[in-house]
């Protein structure tokens, strides 16, 4: 059985696939496989190991006919058409709880980074504009006490309101349901969204992109920010209405924005670029070492569950 892996993953992985006598074919470019590509390679593939970076629209899904399981290596899923996969019979799997550490951990170094001004400060002595200490010399916001405002309290929600937890934050949350765990671990409180967008100091969001977040966080919300806040998402960039937020953070409205994720990835929004107040990142959250493999033996672990008749380990769908 074919197994197609739309871009070099992990040798772990691919070693696993094999061990399994799968006939595996890897893309070999460092770049996002052109659908014409994909189509060519996926046509009698039984497998697929996909990136966020592929759309598998209906289209698409009707040119890989003999596809059993379409396994994306990354939690996110919003690139592919679920409830047509579905009704074609194909299984898609994710990647849950092996980058919540490293994704987290991220949201983490974007808050920090935010609050003290890290990217401002690198700047200035690369640049050779560090002339002594001084003492109002970039100024920032110390954690303790402040709110955080954690969106999506799933499994990086509550990691990241764990770590930022240790930094004497009081954390809220906004959810669909009760994150009793997050509560336990960190005294976090259920708020509604507009409450916790008006009370937090730090907003960090964590939901998964679907037609019921997408531009979520829109101008109305926006702007119900303190002026002193922090916000920072390392989720999906369509979850906030980024040409509006780019409004506010040339106007000062909000104190800083860290990015790991944009509205149109990978192309960035040339206002973002212009402003001190921002920290842009290329969707890192889950490069480590860990993470990357993790995910990518995870996914191969999935595709030869299904190929052989078993059960996927992280399924996003259900087929009956
Ligand atoms: C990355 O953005 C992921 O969804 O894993």
């Amino acid at each position: 059985m074919k197994v197609f892996v739309t871009r070099e993953i992990s040798e772990k992985a691919i070693h696993l696939l094999k061990k399994e006598k799968f006939r595996v074919s890897v893309y070999k470019k460092d770049k996002p496989i052109p659908k014409s590509e994909l189509i060519k390679n996926g046509r009698d593939a039984d497998a697929i190991i996909a990136l966020l970076t592929e759309k598998f629209d209906k289209e698409l899904i009707d040119k890989i006919p003999k596809c059993r399981i379409i396994a994306n290596v990354a939690v996110g899923y919003n690139n592919i058409d679920i409830e047509y996969a579905t009704k074609k019979k194909i299984v898609v799997t994710n990647t849950p709880d092996v980058l919540t550490e490293s994704t987290s951990d991220l949201a983490l170094a974007l808050i920090l980074a935010c609050s003290r001004r890290l990217m401002e400060g690198e700047r200035m002595v690369r640049t050779g504009k560090f002339k002594g200490w001084k003492p109002k010399l970039l100024l920032g916001i110390e954690l303790k006490n402040k709110v955080v405002g954690i969106i999506g309290a799933g499994r990086i929600g509550t990691e990241t309101a764990v770590r930022a937890k240790a930094f004497k934050t009081k954390i809220v949350y906004f959810s669909r349901n009760r994150n009793y765990e997050l509560e336990k671990k960190t005294g976090g409180v259920k708020v509604p969204l507009e409450t916790l967008l008006k009370k937090s100091d730090i907003i960090s969001i964590h939901l998964p992109l679907n037609k019921g977040t997408y531009h979520l966080i829109d101008r109305k919300r926006l702007s119900l920010l303190k002026r002193s806040a922090v916000l920072v998402n390392t989720s999906r960039g369509e979850v906030i209405d980024e040409k509006e937020l780019v409004k506010i953070l040339k106007q000062k409205k909000i104190f800083s924005a860290g990015f790991d994720v944009y509205e149109n990835e990978p192309t960035i929004n040339p206002g973002l670029l212009k402003l001190d107040n921002v920290i842009l990142l290329p969707h890192i959250g889950s490069a480590t070492e860990e993470a990357r493999s993790a995910m990518a033996i995870l996914a191969a672990k999935n595709v030869s569950n299904v190929l052989k008749d078993k059960k996927a380990l992280t399924p996003v769908n259900k087929l009956r």
